[in-house]
């Protein structure tokens, strides 16, 4: 970072975020919170809320989130240093000489800004050769594929030429240096001479939610290895953390997103006009791509091929989107094998159809788990059955169990009282208690839900630590950063506790200034804004609170125990085993 915290602190102080945000957002005051329509998405009706007391925002609609440097970033797309210059120059302040910056944090921001203008520069030169004599070749491949030529522009699909080096001969004449073009993942310089990474393909820029060029894929054209080749990870170009697509899908007016395995699946969605669908950069799917989501939608639908693989990239998203508070279903593309192929054959009305009809994504994992049964062996079928109960478990609420167990039964001809006598047995079977205990443990045994389950936990507790601080004093004995074993709730738990310590509250603005990343500032003000969706009354809050306590520090002791290098660590962590068997705390 390049300026200090007391400064990038005095700053933020300095500019009120009720007055900054009123520059852009017409707000109205209701009660300590003043409102206004969200401007990172399209609403009617305000669910955009500043909060003066804690500087922060934050829409209940889309869950944008931050303090007033978030928001400057999201808003004019700054970056972190860029909102602390415009928020100085607005209150009159002034900021050290850019000489006195830290060289290498100038030196990295430059880079990356150098980077980002090679990607664009070789999307355009792609681009021009696709359209030119040399990219015939190109132009009909795609056109045989039944792309227009409005959505290869809207994509920016180009051609990279026969020859093998002619993108890195047009970027040296630019004038950029070996250095930096080695860095960009474009070119391969050796010794023996210099490469471009893609050539004679078909090229797919993949560019992020700010339609900046941050890589690429590339097509062979008709059959060859590898069928696409794509750009490595750079200092720029982190596949877990974009999607192909998004920066057309964000703006969709649809109220969910398309989520499918191919570029290719991804621009004929979009131009049978599902403008919402996305694709991850040939690599697995992964949470940081769920949390983009989130911050558009409350829905995604799958479209994973209808092959082995692709049942099994669906079975390995669907607890990652849920994680991320997501809810998902499944579409079916029977017989086709990809979107691409389905809406060829069949249109784009058999597709919004088969949205319609699209599956509950629990009701899809049983059906795939009946898969692995053969029905007719009495004991295979029984297995079936225990797997489903033991599933069920996993809702935390009564109600929404009987209405799965209702449709499973349904669905799969199973007796409902069995099945409920099945679930009522597990229940008591995990740790002799009846199933309402279980309510604030969302993932009991899903072997995937159980690190999502602990993280759940870990940010609960912050939320409660941050919504009430006299907990820090009730849970003094029992809780301290070092339980926060998610790396980034540990980090905050830190801050908050040296807050806390130091001044006896916390300030939850302050706080979001030390990430400079939008993904991880949205993520903190997040956990600020939180309230329990459901009320409780003080006996359940505190059965809530020993509960939570108690996962987080059995979880501790697992981490521990695996981390633990000396016999003192192991001594230590028994005794906090021992010690959870009279866990008690009164919040009264
Ligand atoms: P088409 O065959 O052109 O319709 O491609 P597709 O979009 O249907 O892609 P496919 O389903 O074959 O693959 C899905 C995604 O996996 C692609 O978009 C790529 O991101 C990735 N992928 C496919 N083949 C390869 C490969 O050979 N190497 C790498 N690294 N990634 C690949
Ligand atoms: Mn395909």
């Amino acid at each position: 970072m390049r300026y200090s915290e007391s400064l990038i602190e005095e700053v933020r102080e300095r500019n009120d975020i009720v007055d900054v945000i009123s520059g852009y957002v017409q707000l109205k005051k209701k009660g300590s919170t003043y409102f206004g329509l969200c401007p990172f998405h399209n609403e009617k009706s305000p669910s955009f809320s500043v909060t003066p007391g804690k500087q922060m925002y934050y829409c209940f609609g889309c869950g944008a989130g931050g303090n007033v440097y978030t928001f400057l970033m999201e808003y004019e797309n700054f970056t972190f240093p860029e909102a602390v210059e415009h928020l100085a120059e607005r209150c009159g302040m002034p900021l050290p000489k850019k000489e006195e910056d830290s060289k290498e944090a100038r030196k990295e921001a430059d880079q990356k800004t150098s980077l980002l203008e090679i990607q664009k520069e070789a999307a355009r030169y792609f681009y021009y050769q696709l359209k030119s004599e040399r990219g015939a070749l190109g132009l009909s491949y795609l056109k045989k594929r039944k792309l227009s030529d409005a959505i290869i522009t809207r994509f920016g699909l180009g051609y990279s030429n026969k020859t093998s080096n002619d993108l890195y001969f047009y970027l040296k004449k630019k004038g950029y240096q070996d250095e930096l073009l080695k860095e960009s993942g474009l070119v391969t310089i050796e010794e023996r001479g210099t490469y471009d990474k893609f050539w004679n393909r078909v090229m797919f820029p993949i560019m992020d939610v700010r339609n900046r060029v941050i890589g690429f894929g590339g097509r062979v054209m008709g059959d060859g290895e590898p069928k696409y080749l794509n750009s490595p990870e750079t200092k720029i170009f982190d596949k877990s953390r974009n999607l192909y697509g998004m920066n057309e899908a964000k703006n969709s007016r649809r109220p969910n997103f398309i989520i499918c395995e191919g570029y290719m699946d991804v621009i004929s969605l979009h131009q049978a006009g599902f403008t919402n669908a996305v694709a991850s950069l040939g690599t697995a799917f992964t949470s940081g791509q769920a949390s983009l989501m989130k911050r558009y939608a409350q829905e995604v639908l799958l479209t994973y091929d209808s092959d082995k693989a692709g049942v099994k990239a669906a079975l390995r998203a669907i607890p990652i989107l849920k994680e991320a508070g997501l809810s998902a279903r499944v579409i079916s593309l029977s017989p086709y094998k990809d979107p691409d192929e389905f809406i060829k054959n069949m249109g784009s009305e058999a597709f919004e159809e088969r949205i319609i009809q699209a599956k509950n994504s629990f009701l899809y994992e049983i059906e795939m788990l009946k898969r692995e049964y053969q029905m007719e062996d009495p004991e295979q079928k029984t297995r079936f059955y225990q797997e489903t109960a033991k599933k069920l478990l996993g809702f935390p609420e009564e109600l929404e169990r009987t209405t799965y167990m209702e449709a499973i039964c349904k669905e799969h001809q199973i007796d409902y009282e069995g099945l409920r006598n099945m679930v009522k047995r597990f229940a008591y079977q995990m740790g002799g208690q009846p199933l309402v205990t279980i309510k604030t443990n969302p993932k009991p045994i899903q072997k995937q839900g159980k690190e999502g389950g602990i993280k759940e936990s870990q940010r609960l507790l912050l939320t409660w630590l941050i919504e009430d601080t006299s907990l820090f004093e009730k849970l003094k004995n029992w809780i301290s950063p070092r339980d926060f074993t998610d790396e980034f709730y540990h980090i905050v738990a830190e801050m908050l506790y040296q807050q806390y310590q130091e001044e006896n509250t916390v300030n939850p603005a302050r706080i979001i200034s030390k990430f400079t990343k939008e993904e991880e500032q949205r993520e903190v003000a997040e956990l600020f804004h939180t309230t329990l969706q459901t009320p409780m009354d003080e006996k359940q809050r505190e059965t809530a609170v020993n509960e939570t306590v108690y996962k987080i520090k059995q979880n501790w002791c697992e981490y521990a125990g695996s981390h633990a290098s000396d016999f003192a660590e192991l001594e230590e962590i028994k005794k906090v085993k021992r010690s959870l068997q009279d866990l008690h705390i009164s919040l009264t």
